[in-house]
């Protein structure tokens, strides 16, 4: 089929059709790649499945606009030439090679032609045998093309595999289309509580002034984790994360003793930034069994407690034990108030994951909560030392623009990736309006790979023992990378940010 258009386009440029102003959008540096002309490991071409022709629309349109024909270039010309597809991924090996070369090192958007006719699938994209990501593809009975994220590919040759997953799903093609720039951010001028207080208007207009974009905060969960990386790589983490854990009332009442406010107010002194969160363990309900103990009673696995039936009416006693909570931890976060210190507050984490009771009960619920805590710590507590941080992705989670300052992911993925998946979904969601921050990870961004992708995560919080510590999360030779890039700032970079105007 290729050589025959070919021919006819040839033949019509032969016969002096004049040159008319293109009236088609070329994509002239987008390129297709077909699976059936990739390596294949596992793979068999197929043809059973119609609709793999599938041209590009640009190729569509000059085909009416035979002139066009000047601007097809060799490497396009698999655009024209799809002869069948790729199947047969039933072994987890089972997997397409593609080479594809770029002439520097340059970010792409990558994109896939699949039919997913089995039902839902996944398929694992690997760049030069390193960097893997997971793309979903939606059941249907036609080919259709799915954005896959983005690609940094070398200068020279590179290969793309296209691995089983789950498997059991055709590939026509892929398209390379070099990434816009990313535009610049929108980011709201004033924190969204109007009552905020000065040293959180101060850090509000510090990381939106002179980080967002510009750097990445170095973060550490933990001050003895935070005091690790200084003994073991020689910078402090900016950042310092503490958990409210200790202090929920059904821990206290069987004998725990918090100190994060503690070590919080001692990193603010020596002129760190504080970010909290809060491990809620359920104000009732607790299993306490050999296998859920009391002390992981935020788990949802380790409790009964329904959050949806305690929401369901002010007057339902589960919902004044809510309030109990909370006025407990109100306590705490005032001793910060009065200590000068602002906080990047990030309770309700990871909700969408449904692993925590909080976000058990799906998304209702959780944003409900989220408004309570945020009416009675404002409100009533008078608590304006807070910038509100949400931590899931997912939009039908979001509590909305009124109560949220900061978007935030907590991303666990090993090789030290830029993580801009995550950071692009983020980006949707808060309308680039938002600052966006990695608040928990298991592996340390390296700054190269964060700025090449223009993942601008405000800062970046490694968890604490068998993450930051352990080699197959953050080698001491990435960590070393990254605490000494002048792209990650550490406490003794930032001293003096309360004090700018
Ligand atoms: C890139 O790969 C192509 C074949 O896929 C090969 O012809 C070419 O020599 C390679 N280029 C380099 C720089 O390795
Ligand atoms: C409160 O929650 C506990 C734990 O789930 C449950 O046993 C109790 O019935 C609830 N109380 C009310 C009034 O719903």
């Amino acid at each position: 089929m290729a050589g025959t258009l070919k021919r006819l386009l040839f033949g019509a440029a032969a016969l002096g059709v004049v040159a008319i102003a293109a009236p088609c959008v070329p994509r002239d540096e987008s390129r297709t790649f077909e699976a059936e002309n990739a390596v294949l490991t596992g793979t068999n071409v197929d043809t059973a499945q119609a609709g793999y022709t599938g041209v590009d629309p640009f190729f569509q349109c000059s085909l009416t606009h035979p002139s066009i024909q000047l601007h097809l270039r060799s490497d396009t010309d698999s655009r024209i030439s799809g002869t069948g597809y790729v199947t047969g991924f039933d072994q987890s090996t089972d997997k397409i090679t593609f080479t594809v070369s770029s002439a520097t090192t340059k970010l792409y958007d990558l994109s896939i032609r699949y039919a997913a006719i089995y039902g839902d699938k996944k398929t694992t994209v690997i760049l030069n045998n390193g960097a893997a990501s997971e793309v979903s593809f939606t059941a249907g009975t036609s080919f259709t093309t799915v954005p896959a994220g983005q690609l940094l590919l070398n200068a020279g040759n590179n290969t793309i595999d296209i691995v089983s997953n789950w498997g059991w799903y055709l590939i026509d093609s892929i398209t390379l289309t070099p990434s816009s720039p990313r535009p610049e951010h929108q980011i709201t001028d004033l924190p969204i509580n109007p009552a905020a207080d000065s040293p959180a208007r101060q850090l509000y207009f510090y990381l939106r002034s002179s980080i967002y974009g510009r750097f990445i905060l170095s973060g550490q969960q933990d001050l003895s984790w935070a005091n690790w990386v200084t003994q073991t790589i020689g910078k402090t983490p900016a950042l310092l994360s503490v958990d409210l854990m200790d202090y929920s009332p059904s821990r206290v009442e069987r004998g725990t003793v918090g100190t994060s406010i503690e070590d919080a107010i001692a990193h603010h002194q020596r002129g760190g930034i504080v970010s909290v969160l809060w491990h809620w363990n359920a104000p009732t309900g607790l299993y306490d069994t050999a296998e859920n103990p009391w002390w992981s009673g935020f788990y949802t696995r380790a409790t009964d407690f329904d959050v949806a039936a305690a929401l369901s009416s002010t007057s339902n006693a589960n919902y004044t034990l809510l309030v109990r909570d909370i006025d407990a931890i109100a306590v705490q976060l005032k001793r910060l108030q009065d200590a000068g210190v602002p906080v990047l507050f990030r309770p309700l984490h990871e909700a969408e994951g449904g692993w925590f009771w909080w976000g058990a009960k799906g998304p209702e619920p959780a944003k409900k909560l989220w408004g309570l805590l945020y009416d009675r710590l404002t409100n009533y507590h008078k608590i304006n030392n807070l910038l509100w941080v949400w931590n899931s992705i997912a939009p039908e989670w979001y509590p909305g623009d009124e109560t949220v300052d900061i978007l935030s992911a907590d991303v666990y993925a090993q090789g030290n990736g830029p993580m801009s998946t995550q950071y692009n979904q983020l980006i949707e969601l808060g309308k680039d309006k938002k600052m966006i921050a990695a608040a928990e990870v298991g592996a340390a961004p390296l700054p190269d790979l964060l700025q090449a992708y223009e993942a601008h995560w405000l800062w970046f919080a490694v968890w604490g023992d068998t993450f930051i510590n352990n080699p197959d999360w953050n080698s001491l030779e990435t960590l070393r990378k990254v605490y000494n890039s002048d792209y990650v700032l550490t406490l003794d970079e930032i001293q003096g940010w309360m004090d700018l105007d």
